[in-house]
C-alpha cells in the first residue's frame, strides 16, 4: 500500500527578535499580561523590505529538500498554506516554483489559516496515496508583522502573532506501517466573522460589525478597497479572542481523539502531539483533557508567538531537530482556527 511519509523537514524564522517589552513601546500592554494569557515571551518579525512570506518559505523548503535528499527539480507538486500571501493573487505556490527554478509543476494555495498546514498535508497525502505524485513540497509560511494594528486598539491580536515558515517534503513510501495513517478535516462557518480579516473582500455588510457600518458611503468600484477602509482602520484582522478560545479547547481534543479512534489507538499511545501554537493555555487545556504528560506535547509559542499556518511545521521541525521525534514514533498534528476550521493528521514517523 502506498502511503506518504515526511522525508525531509525544514524551518526558517527571521533574525529579528521582538520581545514583549519591545511591544510596550508601541501600545499599552505588559510582559506580564502577554505571558500570563498566552505564554508568549518573544516572536520574530521579518525584515520589512527583504523578507516576504515566499522568501521565508523558500529558505525552509531548501532545508526540507536537502534533508529529503532530493533536488527542487524532483518535486512533483507544491501545496502552500498561508493567510498572508505576497500578493492578493496569484498565490505563493507559483512564487516558490519560480524561486526554486522548479519544473512546470502544479502549485496549489490553501486558505485555511491556522489549520492550513494540516489541510495542506491532507491534500498532498491524497495525491500521493492515489499514485499521482511521489514528492510534494508542503509549506506553511506567514509574514504577519506587515499587517497588524500596533496601536492599543489592536493589542489583543497584535501581541500574539509572529512571522516564520516551515516546509516538508511528503514522499511516497511502501514501508509497512510508516507514514501518514489518517487525516481529518472539519469546518463550521457559523462563526466565520469571529476571527477574520474582512477587507479587501467582496462581502456585503449585512453581517458586518459596527466597524463596517458606513459601507453606503463607499462608491461602486471602491467597495473592494477604499480610502474609507483605511481611514476607519478596517484593514486589520478582527478576533473575538474569548469565543475562539472556548471553541478551540473543545475542537482540539475532539479531532485528536477522532484520529486516534480511527486507528484503534489512545492518547497514551502518542509519542508526541504537535498542536497549532495558538496560545500556550489552549495547549495546556488540550493536554489536560487528553491526560497527556508534559513530554507528550511540544510547544514553542514562547519563542515564536502564533505563526498561523507555519506553526505546526515549525514546531515539528524543532522537535525533530531536538531528537524528540524518532523513527517509529506516533505523532499527531492538530490545529484549530479561523473559519472555524480544524484538522488533525496522525503519522508513524
Ligand atoms: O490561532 C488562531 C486561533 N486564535 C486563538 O486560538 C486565540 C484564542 N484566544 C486567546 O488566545 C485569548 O482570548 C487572547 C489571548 C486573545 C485574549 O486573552 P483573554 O484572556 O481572552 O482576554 P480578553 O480579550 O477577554 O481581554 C481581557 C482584558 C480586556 O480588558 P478589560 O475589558 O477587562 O478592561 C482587554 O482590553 O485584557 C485587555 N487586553 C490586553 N491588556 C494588555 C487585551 N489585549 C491586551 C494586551 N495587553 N495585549
Amino acid at each position: 500500500m502506498i502511503r506518504s511519509k515526511i522525508a525531509g523537514i525544514g524551518m526558517y524564522v527571521p533574525e529579528n527578535v521582538v520581545t514583549n517589552q519591545d511591544l510596550t513601546r508601541l501600545m499599552e500592554t505588559s510582559d506580564e499580561w502577554i505571558q500570563e494569557r498566552t505564554g508568549i515571551q518573544e516572536r520574530r518579525y521579518a525584515d520589512r523590505k527583504n523578507e516576504t512570506t515566499t522568501t521565508m518559505a523558500v529558505e525552509a523548503a531548501k532545508v526540507a529538500l536537502e534533508r529529503a535528499g532530493i533536488s527542487a527539480q524532483e518535486v512533483d507538486f507544491i501545496v502552500f498554506a498561508t493567510l498572508s500571501p505576497d500578493y492578493y493573487f496569484p498565490g505563493c505556490g507559483v512564487l516558490v516554483q519560480r524561486a526554486l527554478k522548479m519544473k512546470e509543476i502544479g502549485a496549489l494555495d490553501v486558505r485555511n489559516q491556522c489549520s492550513g498546514f494540516v489541510y495542506a498535508i491532507s491534500v498532498a497525502d491524497q495525491f500521493i496515496r492515489s499514485g499521482m505524485y511521489k514528492n510534494i513540497l508542503v509549506i506553511g509560511s506567514e509574514k504577519h508583522s506587515f499587517g497588524l494594528d500596533f496601536s492599543t486598539r489592536g493589542r489583543n491580536v497584535s501581541v500574539i502573532f509572529g512571522d516564520g515558515a516551515g516546509a516538508v517534503v511528503l514522499q511516497a513510501t511502501e514501508e509497512d506501517g510508516r507514514g501518514i495513517l489518517s487525516t481529518h478535516l472539519h469546518s463550521d462557518g457559523e462563526s466565520a466573522e469571529m476571527l477574520a480579516m474582512y477587507n479587501p473582500g467582496t462581502h456585503a455588510n449585512h453581517w458586518t460589525p459596527a466597524s463596517l457600518a458606513d459601507f453606503d458611503e463607499v462608491e461602486i468600484g471602491q467597495m473592494f478597497m477604499s480610502h474609507a477602509m483605511i481611514d476607519k482602520n478596517q484593514l486589520y484582522p478582527y478576533m473575538d479572542g474569548p469565543s475562539v478560545f472556548k471553541k478551540a479547547v473543545v475542537k482540539f481534543p475532539e479531532v485528536i481523539i477522532e484520529a486516534l479512534n480511527k486507528n484503534g489507538l489512545q492518547p497514551s499511545d502518542l509519542d508526541l502531539l504537535i498542536p497549532h501554537q495558538a496560545n500556550l493555555r489552549i495547549s495546556q487545556f488540550v493536554a489536560h483533557a487528553l491526560k497527556l504528560r508534559e513530554d507528550q506535547v511540544y510547544n514553542n509559542i514562547q519563542k515564536y508567538g502564533n505563526t498561523t499556518a507555519a506553526s505546526v511545521p515549525i514546531a515539528l521541525c524543532e522537535a525533530w531537530e531536538k531528537g524528540l521525534v524518532k523513527n517509529g514514533d506516533l505523532v499527531c498534528l492538530a490545529a484549530f482556527g479561523s473559519g472555524f476550521t480544524w484538522a488533525s493528521a496522525l503519522l508513524r514517523w
